[in-house]
């Protein structure tokens, strides 16, 4: 089946949207299943950048189609702003993007509320984006939440909005002491985001199966990382969705087997942004100083992201869970000139030694890298050609692949789309 998924197995911003871009130009149809406007997913093309939070990435190529599938979380006024950024960069997707009238729509009160429970926690808060993402999910759980179809039902969607309003409204008002939002503002912005978005409205999940029945070439696009998934990652530091591969037959709609080749996209260091244990963090100066050299601030919130040494433990059961057949290595560029790199393949914990991710989280907070050292590499790293790279820079990729048992065949040296390289038969994906 030549279908594909790509999966960032680490804290998210492995550099997925390049990865995407990359890969869709060979594709006929890109698929987000799971998460909303929290993700960004930068693309640097033809000398632009583009940063995609919720059309996605792929669409800069004639011809590839795109699906927001029903297990999406939609701004719906959010998506009416990113479509028309893109014109202005002349890309034109309302003829090319189809959003999945299952999927649940985020609202000003779900944002309202991921703020102020960010805001009151004190010690214990997540560090959201505060795009109202975990609020959304719990009302789609609840079975409280708003479609996209029911925003073309006007007494339904009035009858909702007031309902689910009234209850926002007491839980802002007396337990966080917020005021009142507006039912009539919301309504009409929501209408409004509508009749724009009418047109590409429709069944995503019958597009797509359309797709892979005819034989296209479906990209299915992660969003977030392996360690920030509901189930599996380092909860309750997550995110609301389920991240991994397993996350593509609900949220795009298709069967388990739909998901196809199973791409793992691991930045050659490892960043986090928010809060929650991060065991092979790099303090100081030193963690600074590769948060420049990689550009390390968020695409989404612009918050400077916490930057560490590579961590097999963690790779190795993100590997695990989302089935990896093949790994891209992104960044490999930023560390020529990092000196010695650390990589960690074992936790010291409690007076133990383990390698797996613990699931109590406290004891993940506690938990010590055990370092393996490899010798470092100054660069320039070429572009386009593996062999030219310096003699440890391929022996970083031999180990981190050796440690893995996946191989990588890809490489993405640099932001730039050209700055990618294959490796083996030359063959999608
Ligand atoms: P995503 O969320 O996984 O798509 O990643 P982000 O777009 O949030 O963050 C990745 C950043 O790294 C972006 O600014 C990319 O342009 C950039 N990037 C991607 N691949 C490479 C690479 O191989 N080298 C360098 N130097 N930058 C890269
Ligand atoms: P992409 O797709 C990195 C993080 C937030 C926070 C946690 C929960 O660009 O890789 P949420 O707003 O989802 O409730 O926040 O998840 N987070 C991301 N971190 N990249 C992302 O997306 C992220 N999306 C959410 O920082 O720690
Ligand atoms: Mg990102």
């Amino acid at each position: 089946m030549p279908s594909a998924t790509v999966i960032g197995l680490q804290w998210g911003d492995e550099g997925k949207g390049k990865v995407i871009d990359a890969l869709a130009r060979e594709a006929q149809l890109v698929v987000r299943y799971q998460g909303g406007a929290n993700a960004g997913h930068t693309v640097h093309a033809d000398g632009k950048k583009y940063i995609f939070h919720l059309v996605p990435t792929g669409v800069l190529w004639p011809g590839v189609r795109s699906v927001i599938g029903p297990g999406v979380v939609v701004d719906a006024p959010a998506l009416v702003g990113e479509i028309e950024e893109l014109a202005t960069q002349k890309v034109d997707v309302m003829k090319t993007l189809l959003v999945s009238d299952r999927a649940h729509v985020v609202f000003p009160y779900h944002k309202a509320l991921d703020e102020a429970r960010e805001g009151g926690r004190g010690g214990g808060k997540i560090g959201t984006t505060k795009r109202g993402i975990g609020p959304c999910y719990s009302d789609k759980s609840s079975r409280i939440g708003i479609r996209i179809v029911d925003l073309y039902d006007d007494r339904r969607f009035g009858e909702l909005l007031r309902r689910n309003l009234d209850e926002k409204n007491a839980i802002l008002k007396h337990l966080y002491g917020r005021a009142p939002l507006e039912f009539d503002p919301i309504r009409e912005q929501y209408a409004e985001a509508a009749t724009r978005l009418r047109s590409i409205v429709g069944d995503g999940p019958a597009l797509v199966q359309q797709a892979l029945a005819k034989g296209e070439r479906v990209l299915f696009e992660g969003a977030q990382g392996a360690m920030l998934d509901l189930d599996h990652g380092t909860y309750p530091y997550v995110t609301s969705s389920s991240t991994l591969t397993d996350g593509v037959s609900a949220g795009a709609g298709v069967p388990p087997t739909a998901s196809g080749r199973s791409l793992g996209v691991l930045k050659a260091y490892t960043t986090r942004v928010g809060e929650g244990p991060f065991p092979t963090e790099i303090p100081g100066e030193q963690g600074q100083k590769l948060r420049e050299a990689g550009g390390e601030y968020g695409a989404t919130t612009g918050r400077p992201r916490r930057t560490g040494w590579l961590d097999l433990v963690q790779l190795h059961y993100a590997v695990e869970l989302s089935g990896t057949q093949a790994l891209v290595l992104t960044k490999l560029d930023v560390l020529a000139g990092m000196g010695p790199l650390k990589v960690c393949v074992a936790y010291e914990c409690r007076g133990k030694r383990i390698d797996r991710v613990p699931a109590d989280i406290q004891m993940l907070e506690e938990c010590r890298p055990v370092y393996e050292e490899l010798p470092g590499f100054e660069g320039p790293i070429d572009k386009a050609s593996f062999e030219k790279f310096p003699e440890n820079a391929k022996r970083y990729i031999d180990y981190v692949e050796k440690k893995l048992g996946v191989s990588m065949s890809y490489i993405s040296t640099g932001p730039e789309r050209d700055a990618f390289i294959r490796r083996g038969a030359p063959q999608w994906p």
